[in-house]
């Protein structure tokens, strides 16, 4: 048994109440292996802004859950080292989908555990949660939960249609689980594919595909039933066009690739929405980059010449999603 505190992380308790206060939100970036870790480590050094290094079951598979907790810790060092003296750093398991799980977490070091049991009947979901929370919580670990369902494949549960959070759920949900932080469904889903072209329209100069909003009626309704607790949307990558305009450029084929509108995320940040989960954008950003050293420098074949330039490109998608969507550059000087 490791505690997360003995490595310098933190968990969530005292970000989601600063941010649900503030009104701005807490990247949760999902990581997968070190150029990933390295720009978002430096992407959050130089902005100070707290940050959630999420771990999900792809990533374990890839990468190993034992090797992506320490380097977790090398992630705290790092951010030391570059000037950041007080780093806010949580390690988040994504999308927990059994109690083993979830404790295997708590117990190597992570400090916040997502059990997802949206899948199961309300009252499952409920004793699942309940069981996680009453674990992590001897050890001062938060729990994400889940109520709704997304659209698209959520670590291999794959819905066809989404299911809004009902509202008048959340009250008896959250009382009875003691969950920390709710993750909701209000028209996100996972992936660079979050609508089929006929639920959008299409913007007659560009051609691109313009996505329907957001449930913010459900979001308010739910804000109104939980004055102040904190929210998590999932599936928030705004699939930057220019990503996809690159990737299609230099072989790639991602027709009709479409995200969330970055105005609705700014908009969901100043809510009791404290949690904003980002994993596409970045894999579209490192995508693009490599792609366009394969195509540029044909003769290239030290990886550091094209994971390098990808890193950069991850590190300015990282900034730009603190400063300019989520607002939390400088909450943690
Ligand atoms: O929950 C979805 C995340 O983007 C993780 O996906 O399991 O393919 O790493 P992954
Ligand atoms: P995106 O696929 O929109 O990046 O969502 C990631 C996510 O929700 C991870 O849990
Ligand atoms: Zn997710």
């Amino acid at each position: 048994m490791v505690s997360y505190k003995e490595i310098g992380l933190v968990n969530t308790r005292e970000m989601f109440k600063k941010a649900v206060a503030g009104g701005y939100a807490i990247p949760a970036f999902n990581f997968n292996n070190m150029e990933q870790l390295q720009a978002i480590i430096q992407a959050s050094a130089e902005t100070k802004s707290p940050v959630i290094l999420q771990v999900s079951k792809g990533a374990r598979n890839y990468a190993n859950q034992t090797l992506l907790r320490y380097m977790a810790e090398g992630a705290v060092e790092y951010a030391k080292e570059l000037g950041w003296e007080h780093p806010q750093i949580v390690l988040h398991l994504d999308h927990g989908d059994s109690f083993e799980l979830c404790k295997s977490c708590v117990d190597m070091g992570f400090s916040s555990v997502m059990i997802d049991a949206s899948s199961l009947p309300y009252e499952e979901n409920i004793a699942l949660t309940k069981k996680v929370v009453d674990y992590a919580h001897q050890y001062d670990v938060t729990v994400e939960a889940e109520l709704g369902v997304l659209a698209g494949v959520e670590d291999e549960v794959a819905a066809e249609e989404s299911h809004y959070t009902r509202p008048e759920e959340v009250i008896d949900f959250a009382t009875r689980t003691g969950c920390d932080s709710l993750a909701i469904s209000i028209g996100t889903s996972h992936g660079a594919y979050k609508f089929k072209p006929e639920q959008c329209t299409r913007d007659p100069k560009t051609g691109r595909l313009v996505p329907p909003p957001l449930a913010f009626d459900v979001l308010h309704e739910i804000e109104k039933k939980l004055p102040g607790f904190p929210i998590v949307l999932h599936g928030s990558s705004s699939v930057p066009q220019e990503y996809v305009d690159i990737i299609n450029a230099n072989g790639g084929k991602l027709p009709d690739a479409v995200g969330i509108p970055e105005e609705q995320l700014r908009e969901a940040s100043k809510s009791a929405v404290c949690k904003i989960n980002i994993d596409s954008d970045s894999r579209l950003a490192m995508t693009a980059a490599i792609r366009k050293v394969f195509n540029d420098k044909p003769g290239e074949f030290d990886p550091r010449k094209y994971l390098g330039p990808a890193r950069d490109e991850m590190k300015k998608l990282y900034m730009h999603k603190i400063i300019n969507v989520l607002g939390s550059d400088g909450k943690a000087e």
